[in-house]
This record gives C-alpha cells, sequence and structure tokens, in this order.
C-alpha cells in the first residue's frame, strides 16, 4: 500500500488512533478513519503527498486479559485481531499508506528512544516515584488518588488498588510551554471550544503522571529497568513515528525526516487529553517537532443512544455494507455519504438506519444520480453521446448564472474540505445540483429538441449540465470514491479519478464523448432497505458469539470515556438537570401540587465551563424579566455553543443553591436517555416567547 515519494509534492501526514484490538470495530470507531480516508483522498487531489496511517494499539492490561480470557499469548491474540481490522479496512475501502502496530519490534526501540531522549535532554523530566492509588482497568485510567476503595466514575466497576514504585513524567513543569503552545498556535487543537476546554483543564493545574507499569508484562520494556513497561499511552502515541519510520538510524529514516511533524491527528473526544497534553509534552521533552493539529470529532450515538454491546446496539459496518450492496446500491459510498453529510464534523450525531436510506435516496439516488442520469440520457439522444462544446459567450444570463454558481461551489466545497467541514462541503455540492435540477426544468431541452432552430440553445443548456455534473464528480470523489469512480467513466473519462488534481481539472477540458450509462444509485424502498438493513445486522451479531461475562469486563474501549476528566475530581451526574422518573401510580400528585412547580421559557444566551468541574455549564438564561444563572450537569453532552440561542424549559422557583462554589438559580428541564441518563434538553418545535409559563 506504500506510496512512492515525489519529492516535489508538499507532504501532509494524517492519522487515525491507533485502535485497541479487543474490541470490534464499530461504525462509530471506524468514524475517524472513514474521516480520514476522505481527507487523504481529498489532499491527493490537491496534490499533496499523502502519507495516512492507521493501526493498532496492542499493549496493556486490557489486551494482556482479552488475551488470556481466549487461552493464547498476548501476541497471538493481537496478531489475530490486527488480520480481522484489516479485513474490515479493506471491506470499507480504506486507502491508507501506513499501517503500525504497537507490538511491532521496531516501536520498542521508537518509544525507548523517545524516552532516552527525554532523560537526556532533561536530567529531571522523568523521575522514580511511589505510586499507590485506584485504577481502573476497563477505562486505563486513575480513578483516585490513595487506597481508598473506589469505583470507576465511568463504568462504573470497582477500581484496583494500585502500589508501585515506577517512573514519573514531570507534566507540571510543561504547563506554560503547553499554554503558549494553544496561545500562539490555535490550530494546534481543534475544533476551538475543545481548545478551549483544553486550556481551562491546563490552567487548573497539570499533575506528573507515572509513566511506567511494574505489574504489568505486556508493553515496551523500559529502558535499562526492564521489570517495568511503558505505559499505554507513551506508548501508544509513539506509534505515530513507530510507522513513519522513526526506529531506524539515529533519528529515523528519511521518510520520518519528511513526513514528522503530523499534519493532522485525527480523534475522538474522549481521547484528547493523551493528545492535547500528554503527547506534546513528551515531544518537548525529547525535543521533537510537534504534530501541527489534534483534531477532535464527537461521537456517534445509535438513534440518541451510546452504542453499548450490552443493549445489544452497536452498529457494526460491514453488514451495512452487505445490505446495500444487495439491492445493487454502492453501500460503503452510502455509509461514508450518511456519516459525513448527517453530522457536523466535531459535534456528536446519532445514527439510523432509518436516517441513513433516507439521505441515501434524497442526495444519492434522487440527487446527484438523477441528475447524472437525466443529463447523460439527454446527451445520449439528442446528440448520439457526444457531449456539446462548451460556448463561447454566454448568451443566456441563467447559463452564465449556473457557470457563477458551479465556480463559487468549487470554492466553497474545498474550503470547506480544508477546514474539515465535510456537512457544508456536500451542502455546497448539492446546491449546485439543485440548482442545475431546476435549471433543466426551466429550460426544458426535451422541448428545444423538437426545434431544430433551438439546436444551439439545446447544446449551451445540456453542456451547462453536464459541465456541472463533472464538477459535483469530482469534488464528491474523497466522499463517494467507488460511485464517482463509474460516474465519472460514464461521463466520458477513462482516467483513475483519485489520480486527478482538482485544480487541473475543474478549469480542464472535457471529454468529447459519453460513455456508457447505467444506475449508479437504484433507489431504496425505505421500509424493505431498513428491515433489510437489520436482517443483516441480527445475522452478523449471530455470526459473532456474545462475549462472555469476563470478556465483556474488557471490550467497548474507550465508550463512556469522558474528555478530559481524568485529573479532576467526581462530579454530581448531571445535578441540576431534571431527570425525571414517572412517578410511581401510588404517588399521583394532585393538580394544585403540580401547579407549585413554575416553569418558564428561557433563552439561553451564553454557557461557558466550569473551572475543575468538567460535567457543569455555567449558563446566563434569559427568561423575559430577568436573566438566570443556571449550572446545569450537561457539559460532557452539549457543546456551550450549541446551547446558545436554544428556547428551554426553566424551573424558576426553586431554592437557588450553590455547585461548586458557583450560584446556580433555577433548573433546566431534560429528558434522561439511556443507561448513563445522557440529559437531553426539552425544546420547542414553534418559535415562543421568553418568559411564557408552562402549564
Ligand atoms: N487506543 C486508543 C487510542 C490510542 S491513539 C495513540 C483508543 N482506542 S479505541 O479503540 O478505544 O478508540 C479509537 C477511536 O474510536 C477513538 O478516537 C474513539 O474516539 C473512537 N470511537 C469509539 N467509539 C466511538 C463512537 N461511538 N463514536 C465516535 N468515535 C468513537 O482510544
Amino acid at each position: 500500500m506504500s506510496q512512492s515519494i515525489n519529492q516535489t509534492m508538499s507532504k501532509f501526514y494524517l492519522t487515525t488512533p491507533l485502535y485497541y484490538p479487543n474490541a470490534r470495530l464499530h461504525v462509530g470507531s471506524a468514524y475517524t478513519t472513514i474521516v480520514c480516508d476522505v481527507v487523504a483522498r481529498y489532499k491527493r487531489m490537491c496534490g499533496y503527498d499523502v502519507a495516512f496511517l492507521t493501526g493498532n494499539d496492542e499493549h496493556g492490561e486490557k489486551l494482556q486479559r482479552a488475551a488470556d480470557a481466549a487461552g493464547v499469548q498476548p501476541s497471538d491474540f493481537v496478531a489475530e485481531k490486527r488480520r480481522q481490522f484489516i479485513e474490515v479496512w479493506k471491506k470499507l475501502g480504506i486507502d491508507y499508506t501506513h499501517f503500525v502496530y504497537t507490538d511491532q519490534p521496531e516501536h520498542v526501540t521508537s518509544v525507548q528512544r523517545l524516552i532516552r531522549l527525554a532523560q537526556k535532554n532533561d536530567p529531571g523530566v522523568i523521575y522514580k516515584g511511589q505510586y499507590q492509588g485506584r485504577y481502573c482497568v476497563s477505562d486505563e485510567r486513575y480513578v483516585s488518588d490513595g487506597t481508598d476503595p473506589a469505583n470507576c466514575d465511568i463504568c462504573g466497576r470497582p477500581a484496583e488498588l494500585i502500589n508501585e514504585q515506577n517512573y514519573f513524567f514531570k507534566l507540571s513543569a510543561f504547563q506554560d510551554r503547553l499554554l503558549e503552545l494553544y496561545d500562539k498556535h490555535p490550530e494546534f487543537v481543534q475544533p476551538d471550544f475543545r481548545r478551549n476546554e483544553v486550556v481551562s483543564f491546563v490552567k487548573s493545574g497539570l499533575r506528573d503522571i507515572s509513566i511506567s507499569r511494574r505489574r504489568l508484562k505486556w508493553g515496551v520494556p523500559w529502558p535499562d529497568d526492564p521489570e517495568d513497561v511503558v505505559y499505554v499511552w507513551y506508548d501508544a502515541l509513539t506509534g505515530y513515528m513507530t510507522g513513519i519510520g522513526y526506529a531506524e538510524g539515529d533519528e529515523g529514516s528519511a521518510e520520518f525526516q519528511k513526513l514528522w511533524p503530523a499534519d493532522v491527528h485525527m480523534i475522538g473526544k474522549d481521547i484528547i487529553r493523551f493528545h492535547a497534553i500528554y503527547w506534546p509534552a513528551f515531544l518537548m521533552a525529547a525535543g521533537l517537532p510537534l504534530p501541527k493539529t489534534v483534531f477532535a470529532h464527537g461521537w456517534i450515538y445509535y438513534e440518541q443512544d451510546k452504542m453499548s454491546k450490552s443493549k445489544g446496539n452497536v452498529v457494526y459496518p460491514e453488514p451495512i455494507v452487505d445490505a446495500l450492496d444487495s439491492f445493487g446500491a454502492p453501500g460503503n459510498d452510502a455509509l461514508r455519504y450518511y456519516l459525513l453529510r448527517d453530522t457536523p464534523f466535531g459535534q456528536d450525531a446519532s445514527f439510523s438506519y432509518d436516517g441513513l436510506v433516507q439521505r441515501y435516496n434524497s442526495d444519492l439516488a434522487n440527487g446527484l444520480g438523477n441528475l447524472a442520469s437525466r443529463t447523460l440520457a439527454m446527451i445520449g439522444r439528442y446528440f448520439a453521446g457526444q457531449i456539446p462544446s462548451k460556448p463561447g459567450t454566454w448568451s443566456n444570463d441563467r447559463d452564465a448564472e449556473i457557470e457563477g454558481l458551479k465556480k463559487s461551489v468549487c470554492q466553497d466545497a474545498r474550503d470547506c474540505y480544508d477546514r474539515f467541514d465535510f456537512l457544508r462541503a456536500m451542502d455546497a455540492i448539492w446546491r449546485l445540483i439543485a440548482e442545475v435540477d431546476k435549471y433543466l426544468v426551466e429550460f426544458q431541452p426535451w422541448v428545444l429538441a423538437k426545434d431544430v432552430e433551438k439546436r444551439e440553445r439545446l447544446e449551451a443548456v445540456l453542456f451547462t449540465a453536464y459541465d456541472a455534473v463533472r464538477s459535483a464528480t469530482l469534488l464528491a470523489y474523497p466522499v463517494l470514491p467507488y460511485s464517482t469512480q463509474v460516474l465519472w467513466n460514464q461521463l466520458g473519462e477513462s482516467s483513475v479519478l483519485g489520480e486527478q488534481k482538482l485544480d487541473a481539472q475543474l478549469s480542464g477540458a472535457v471529454p468529447p464523448a459519453t460513455g456508457t450509462a447505467a444506475p449508479v444509485f437504484p433507489r431504496l424502498d425505505k421500509a424493505e432497505a431498513v428491515a433489510r438493513l437489520n436482517e443483516f445486522a441480527d445475522a452478523d451479531r449471530k455470526g459473532h458469539q456474545p462475549p462472555s461475562e469476563k470478556e465483556k469486563t474488557v471490550e467497548t474501549p474507550s465508550e463512556g470515556k469522558s474528555p478530559i476528566t481524568e485529573n479532576a475530581p467526581a462530579q454530581p451526574a448531571a445535578a441540576p438537570v431534571a431527570a425525571p422518573s414517572a412517578a410511581p401510580a401510588s404517588e399521583k400528585i394532585s393538580i394544585e401540587d403540580f401547579a407549585k412547580v413554575e416553569m418558564r421559557v428561557g433563552e439561553i444566551i451564553s454557557a461557558e465551563p466550569i473551572p475543575k468541574a468538567d460535567k457543569l455549564l455555567k449558563l446566563q438564561v434569559d427568561i423575559g424579566a430577568e436573566v438566570r444563572q443556571v449550572c446545569a450537569g450537561i457539559a460532557q453532552y452539549y457543546q456551550p455553543e450549541q446551547l446558545v440561542g436554544m428556547k428551554v424549559v426553566l424551573v424558576t422557583n426553586l431554592q437557588p443553591r450553590k455547585l461548586r462554589g458557583v450560584e446556580s438559580n433555577g433548573m433546566i428541564v431534560a429528558a434522561s436517555v439511556g443507561d448513563e441518563g445522557r440529559p437531553v434538553l426539552a425544546t420547542f418545535k414553534e418559535d415562543v416567547p421568553k418568559g411564557a409559563k408552562l402549564r
């Protein structure tokens, strides 16, 4: 899969997280890699020499336990899983250039080299210390310092007591340098709201972290002290360098010298602390260049609920692809398009089969597919497949308008891809498609074709439509690599679409004649398609035995991990958010009791995090006659900017109280969804005035 290196092109190095191979890849975890594949394909079309790395994070206690449970050696266990993961990436058409796994022999050299460099540059940066604390094996996190029993506040399981002498990294010494980094390079952590979270976390004070484990055998041996193994995150993050040749020679291979630092580490929001705080500190200590951007995307839920094996609602990508393929629809492309078009990149989103089929039908079958086949059919019928040539001048204002729109859409879509705003990139392309649809209805080529006098006009109309479809095909390629290649050939091009450069093609000449047309996106009957998706998913689940209880404890690697919580004290769960369960029949209340609760419509006018309270947001809510300050335990589910402008329901006659030292004067009403009690704020479908009373 490795690409040849062309020294004349600028490089672009992007990475997915390195996956824990103890759980099967699902749509949520595959999302990061799908996104990276889109970016890699886009960047290639922009002329970059792209290196795209993915891989597996194979060390750590979780993997060791999973191997023990399976009764095999850890190295055999991870090797088999690696094979399975590579199969999934193949099936999903992921065109990576580099695959790294942390059990590969060179990785030991890499990790030890990074540690030694840090020790050499600053002898005090790594020191030996005594650690005692509670550690959650499943979530790989310290739950509390000291020996008191504690449950993991993510998974709820009892945490184990750890008591060992190990190596510590002086993270506390990097606080100022990290803050300077975020300040001078705001692009280092993206999106902006994530950077703000990281900054306030770092400002609240960093503690040194232990970076070795004495009890563990399954990992990289500590340099010159093989009794210890290196902490999983120090180990895993270094994989981004091992995969491009850091272990070679004294300072890495020529390829490493060329590719490092990474241009983007694409990750999920749950692992931002490791990437945006620990990783730059480890690299600073070693005196190595820092990655340019860490981009943390949101979480993919299943029908508003967290995917969890125990709930049986984990969505796997392979049966989706198979089910859609079985209708002759391009399953991979449909899945990619849905994930990118329906998820504002960086925010959480909800996955549903219904939404997937809906999006496929409206945008692919009815949108791009329909426009392409109509246009090609008319060129076939009226011009025997000869593509009309571009008119010398635009004699009609609407033609010129479409040409102008096409140019601005090309620019918009590229700008959006550049800032990873995939949803808007798709929006832009489909704006062009919709406008050309209207244009065809307006000029009715089928009527023009009946009048020989109107031949020239017919040519101009069909050229305009053809040219727009061609541009849309080029621009949609990164998201729809398979179907756009088919369309590309139907448009009369014989080249490999992914090897084309956007600059040249978007302004380049069109071929003389079209290729053979055939439907690319057959329309799906929604009920039938959803039924088949469910059927394939069920069959797939049955083919994969449910895990034993023991295995379950090591499954779901990072589901439910919350961003940046490790050093923060445990918070009460969504304290001020009402999570009302239905009152039991015996506890019915009178209407008078209900009338005691005053609820009003309020508009959130500002929302900000509360330092050292990672679950709380401080909100200012305008209820017409006054603005109330309210603390709400929703920080892990809502972004501040998502909330501003939202009309919510506020209980206004509660006693004020203080949460984490901040006054809260009211309570926002929310539904409590799923086992974890995810709050979903109650709001209104139509506009209602601020201050209106609820009865
Ligand atoms: N091994 C670490 C990463 C080390 S990187 C040097 C890890 N692995 S993981 O397998 O648990 O997660 C891999 C990625 O999948 C993470 O970016 C995580 O955010 C992402 N996702 C897992 N479930 C997800 C969803 N439901 N939705 C979106 N992304 C999710 O963490």
